[in-house]
């Protein structure tokens, strides 16, 4: 039997509060197939990474589904045990007093923060465990530092130890590298790298297609709950493409397989290029 699609989403509507962000949507993402989602703010990416999650469910209506790893249903916590998940959301929705070793700890129980009956539950195992992520992360000394008192880039790094606790197959990262300097832009590029050569599903959400690491070969591009493009991204990061994502005209170089977008010059060899083909 071939290998169940890690996503396959068919005619799903999605509501967030009041507003429709996706109508009728349908994506399939295949396993080891790593992608990158891009588009302007509040074209619905992160609405489409909590999809994936579990977080939010489209409406019920006949023909419509959102399918995971080849189910309909699932236990929430056994599909968070299968996802590895960075994200901005996340990241603030900690206390500011969890410490670095709380915040990888929590992935083990998919929670935020580890208080109270959580706390119980985790074992000498997972402490040590928790800690030699860190570690490998590079970041052993956050271990006993409070989120409080950590840098963004520092913080994120602990998102990154808790998503790798379960030994995840599918890391879903939602702007993994948005505040990080360079150097752990860098660090955190090629970590995704790896984990994408290792095998791993990678869902990545992003703005600028220079954050895309090279091995990442599909590219999405969504505009107000529309896919514009989707395919290869010699095929989708056109400036053609990128103009009519985001209505600013876009330069795009490619060097050694990254792709670097810049705004067009106004002049008129430019203006010329803003009018769509
Ligand atoms: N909790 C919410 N309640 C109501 N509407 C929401 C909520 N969260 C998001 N939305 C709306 O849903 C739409 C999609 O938001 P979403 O967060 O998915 O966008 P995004 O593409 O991730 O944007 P960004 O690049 O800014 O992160 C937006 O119109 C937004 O205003
Ligand atoms: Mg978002």
């Amino acid at each position: 039997m071939s290998e169940a699609p890690l996503v396959e989403i068919r005619d799903a509507t999605i509501f967030r509060g009041d507003t429709c962000v996706f109508d009728r949507f349908s994506l399939t993402i295949f396993q080891r197939e790593p992608v990158a989602i891009l588009g302007p703010n509040g074209s619905g990416k992160t609405t489409l990474l909590k999809l994936i999650n579990r977080e939010i469910y489209p409406v019920q209506r006949e023909g419509s589904s959102v399918r995971i790893l080849g189910r309909d249903q699932w236990n929430v916590w056994d599909l968070r045990s299968r996802l590895g998940i960075v994200s901005h959301d996340l990241q603030v929705r900690y206390d500011d007093r969890a410490t670095g070793l709380d915040v990888v700890l929590s992935g083990f129980q998919s929670s935020i923060g580890v208080h109270g009956a959580v706390a119980g539950r985790i074992t000498a195992e997972q402490r040590a465990r928790a800690s030699s992520i860190l570690e490998n992360l590079g970041a052993g000394e956050l271990s006993r530092k409070q989120l409080a008192s950590m840098s963004t880039g520092q913080q994120r790094r602990c998102l990154l130890g808790r998503a790798l606790v379960h030994d995840p197959d599918t890391l879903i990262l939602d702007e993994p590298t948005a505040g990080l300097d360079l150097a752990a832009a860098f660090d955190y590029l090629e970590r995704i790298r790896r984990l994408s050569a290792a095998g791993k599903n990678i869902v990545l959400v992003c703005h600028s297609p220079g954050e895309i690491p090279p091995q990442i070969k599909r590219i999405v591009l969504l505009r107000a709950g529309c896919i514009m493009a989707d395919g290869t991204k010699d095929r989708v990061l056109t400036e053609h493409n990128l103009y009519q994502t985001y209505g600013v005209g876009v330069r795009i170089a490619v060097v050694d397989g990254y792709y670097f977008a810049y705004p067009a010059v106004p002049d008129g060899r430019t203006e010329a290029r803003l009018q769509p083909d």
